[in-house]
């Protein structure tokens, strides 16, 4: 069966990227990654794209005049590169409805929080305010508004009375990584279906 060939977005570290890069490299994983774009020049993550040998580019949204624009570019590239699908890891920047919609349920977001909690920035912060005893990372389809769409896979820790935002991060971000990495399996080997507002997996 020919792999799945992906796009991964990114604006910054990169640690989903990389985490995204060993998932396809091992043996039989169904997804490859054809093109890395970060609209930051300064990420670190696309060092990882360099040391996998995959193609990456800047496109810096501040080169476009509006959102529409940066993204029609986007667009463009991300068709030219061959891929089939997008994963957005860290990638910080709202894409337009006119995106989502020529990229309907073919774009992926994780998001540190256990969605519909703590949308936005801060999310470790969030949780600790708020109190949960409970947090975690979520991988979902992207639709129009923010931070929402189909639930793919969520990953939960536990909260600990001494957490720091530092530390909740920290055990959050490992699972995110594993958490990717099965999202985009079963997205791959097409062992799912959207129904309404929900996803439902098999194998
Ligand atoms: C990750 O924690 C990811 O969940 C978050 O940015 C971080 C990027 O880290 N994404 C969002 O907050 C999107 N709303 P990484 O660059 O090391 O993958």
């Amino acid at each position: 069966m020919s792999k799945l060939k992906v796009a991964v977005l990114i604006s910054g570290r990169g640690s989903n990227l990389k985490a995204l890069l060993d998932a396809c490299d091992t043996p039989n994983f169904p997804a490859e990654i054809v093109h890395v774009i970060s609209n930051k020049k300064t990420a670190k993550g696309l060092r990882y794209a360099e040391e996998y040998g995959v193609p990456y580019e800047v496109i810096s949204h501040k080169d476009f005049a509006t959102r529409a624009d940066f993204d029609m570019e986007l667009h463009e590239h991300i068709k030219k590169s061959g891929a089939e699908f997008i994963c957005l890891a860290g990638f910080m920047r709202v894409l337009s409805n006119k995106f989502v919609d020529l990229w309907k349920d073919k774009v992926v977001n994780i998001h540190p929080s256990l969605l519909p909690s703590f949308k936005g920035v801060d999310t470790h912060k969030q949780a600790l305010e708020c109190g949960v005893k409970y947090h975690g990372c979520t991988v979902h389809f992207v639709v129009p508004d923010i931070d929402s769409g189909p639930i793919i896979v969520q990953e939960v820790v536990p909260v600990l009375d001494d957490d720091t935002e530092e530390t909740l991060g920290a055990r959050c971000l490992e699972k995110e990584h594993i958490a990717y990495r099965r999202a985009l399996r079963t997205i791959a080997e097409k062992k799912y279906k959207i129904e309404g507002n929900k996803v439902i997996t098999w194998g």
